[in-house]
């Protein structure tokens, strides 16, 4: 099996279900990581058999690196994006893809530039109950959508928001809990219902001390009437499992990802059956989070590489969801409906 050589940048959360994910894919090997944390860096490197460097561009200078993975605060995804481009790497970024469409697309542009592969993390488009789900609305087994929603009623210690200086604030984590928790629930909702084409929103900060929002409700209107609700915050304790609900004109179907669970409800012939698989849930806790969706990610992504096509998350792809979470927190700040597609000079 042909290698294909990792760099990890960014070593906190996240980074260990990557490495897992590396491992999990066919050739993948871990080369080298980039974290400023010295003990941190040096003994997660020791621990992986791979390199550790401080700056992360001393990292991209490599040329045994195929691909590096973004796992860094939000704000670090477009400068490290364009870096990684400019040095001929292809780049699996952690979501969300960025904190506006403005940087996405100067993401996509420069890979596109550059001939490098952009990819962004959404392991939650390859659960098993999500590709079932996309099978079946690719093929309008629901008829008509007439109301969808998402739901992300989560919760987030004072701790969490302290344990790191990038959260809760608007310049690196870009947002509070649209941007962060329910941008999963957002891309999916998206990715089988489509893009609206009027948001309106409130968002509040009820619950922590922080700048951002902890919690916000978005009213979606779609083309043709019909309508969706996001609901999104880290202020409910203890946090319930997130859903997402889908009513057609020929049946429904809510899917309890935090509970890997489909509820499909059939108008004709009438018809109630339950799907299930194994699930985690972010709901009380940001890592109750297992490394099989990451790897399957991970895979396409290799393979997307190999076969120079597209991955099935790309930047494109990516940006769908961050068009959301934008046009969300500028209908909440100017206390009025957004109209999609975004117009990138309204400010
Ligand atoms: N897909 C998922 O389910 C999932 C889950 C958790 C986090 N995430 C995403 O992963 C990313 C990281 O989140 P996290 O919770 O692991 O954050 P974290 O705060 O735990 O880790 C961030 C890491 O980035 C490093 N870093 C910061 N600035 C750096 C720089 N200039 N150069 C190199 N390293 C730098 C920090 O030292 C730290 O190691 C975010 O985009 C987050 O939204 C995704």
């Amino acid at each position: 099996m042909q290698r294909f050589r990792f760099g990890i940048i960014g070593i906190g959360n996240i980074a260990p279900v990557h490495v897992a994910a590396i491992q999990g894919t066919p050739g993948g090997e871990l080369v080298a990581i980039a974290t400023r944390n010295p003990e941190r860096g040096k003994a997660f490197a020791d621990q992986h058999g791979a390199a550790w460097y401080a700056d992360y561009r001393e990292l991209l200078a490599r040329s045994d690196i195929d691909a590096v993975t973004l796992c860094t605060p939000h704000d670090l995804h477009l400068p490290m994006t364009l870096a990684a481009a400019e040095s001929g790497k292809h780049v699996l970024c952690e979501k969300p893809m960025a904190l506006t469409v403005a940087e996405c697309d100067e993401m996509i542009q420069a890979c596109q530039r550059a001939g490098t592969t952009l990819g962004v993390v959404f392991q939650g488009r390859f659960e098993p109950l999500a590709v079932q789900l996309k099978a079946a609305f690719d093929t309008h087994q629901l008829g008509e959508l007439v109301w969808v929603s998402a739901n992300t009623v989560w919760y987030r210690s004072d701790e969490y928001y302290k344990s790191g200086p990038w959260r809760g604030t608007w310049a690196h984590e870009g947002g509070g809990v649209v941007i962060n928790q329910a941008i999963h629930a957002i891309d999916l909702l998206q990715w089988l219902a489509g893009r609206p084409r009027r948001v309106t929103a409130k968002a509040r900060t009820l619950h922590h001390s922080i700048e951002v929002e902890d919690a916000a409700l978005a009213l979606l209107e779609y083309p043709g009437g019909r309508l969706g609700l996001i609901q999104a915050t880290t202020a409910a304790f203890p946090g319930s499992p997130e859903r997402l609900e889908f009513y057609g004109t020929r049946g429904s179907v809510i899917y309890h990802k935090g509970q890997g669970r489909l509820e499909w409800h059939t108008v004709e012939p009438r018809e109630d059956r339950v799907v299930e698989a194994a699930a985690s849930s972010g709901a009380a806790a940001p890592m109750d989070l297992t490394a099989s969706a990451h790897t399957a990610q991970f895979q396409d992504f290799v393979e997307a590489v190999r076969d120079t096509r597209p991955p099935r998350v790309d930047g494109r792809e990516g940006r769908k969801s961050i068009e959301l979470v934008e046009a969300i927190y500028r209908s909440a700040r100017l206390d009025a409906p957004v109209e999609l597609p975004l117009d990138r000079n309204v400010v």
